[in-house]
């Protein structure tokens, strides 16, 4: 059985108070989430504050991103061994985001996964095809492209060490959402990919579900076969709406 993930990306939102209230909201929700595994992913500003505020509790903590490098020059970068030393559990690789305002390809994807792995963080690997490969009919090629480099770079048995999460970009902060069998053809074929090279990995691995994922549609999702959680952006800056969905995975 894989223990379901819900992973809240605050992207770059929030200020010091609104990041410990929310974390004060979700502490004291979450004592009933006994079945489902919670992470909240802060800006980098604010992960000692939330390592201080979270220390003791059920829920981890993650980066949204780090360094390929491990020190040096590289102005502005945040190594993996940083994370490390503030008790981040997670860190995001790869997300949409990323790869378009930072122009971050497969590549450079799969050496973040590489370092991240190296100090130890379970890296979560975003995916996802744009609206406009879906139209062309691309997605699980787009998928697999972005899978297979990682593959490449490091072995399908590394996956064993993160999570995968499909968000198609067209789902993500539009409210638009994958229906849950839409979601659930591509969670399928992300895992019967893995599968093919080794299917102990595929039984293990968590494919999180990431774009416009609430309260009132996590529980259809996540209780499709292939889905085991959530990548969460805008709601999971308030309290209640991802109590609200870590309910549901539970
Ligand atoms: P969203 O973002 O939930 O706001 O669509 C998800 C994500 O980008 O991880």
């Amino acid at each position: 059985m894989r223990r379901p993930l819900v992973a809240g990306n605050w992207k770059m939102n929030g200020s010091l108070e609104s990041v410990r209230s929310l974390l004060e909201g979700i502490k004291q929700g979450v004592g009933d989430v006994k079945n489902a595994e919670v992470a909240v992913c802060p800006p980098f500003i604010y992960i000692p504050e939330v390592e201080q505020l979270l220390s003791g509790s059920d829920v981890a903590w993650g980066g949204q991103d780090l360094s390929t490098e491990s020190s040096g020059a590289y102005t502005g970068e945040v190594a993996a061994s940083m994370l490390n030393d503030f008790g981040c559990k997670y860190v995001i690789v790869g997300h949409s985001e990323r790869r378009t305002y930072h122009t971050e390809s497969d590549q450079l994807v799969a050496k973040k996964f590489a370092a991240a792995r190296a100090a130890g963080l379970a890296p979560i690997l975003c995916i996802g095809e744009t609206l406009e490969e879906r139209e062309a009919g691309i997605t699980n090629q787009v998928v697999a492209r972005q899978l297979d480099a990682v593959i490449e770079l490091e072995g399908v048995d590394a996956l064993a060490d993160g999570v995968i999460a499909y968000e198609p970009v067209w789902a993500i902060g539009t409210g638009k959402t994958a229906t849950p069998d839409q979601a659930q053809e591509v969670h399928a074929f992300i895992r019967s990919r893995v599968a093919d090279k080794s299917s102990s990995v595929a039984d293990q691995l968590r494919i999180l579900y990431g774009g416009s994922m609430k309260p009132g549609n996590a529980a259809e999702l996540i209780g499709k076969p292939d889905i085991d959680g959530g990548l969460i952006g805008g709601a999971s800056l308030k309290a209640e709406d991802f109590l609200g969905i870590c309910t549901a995975a539970n």
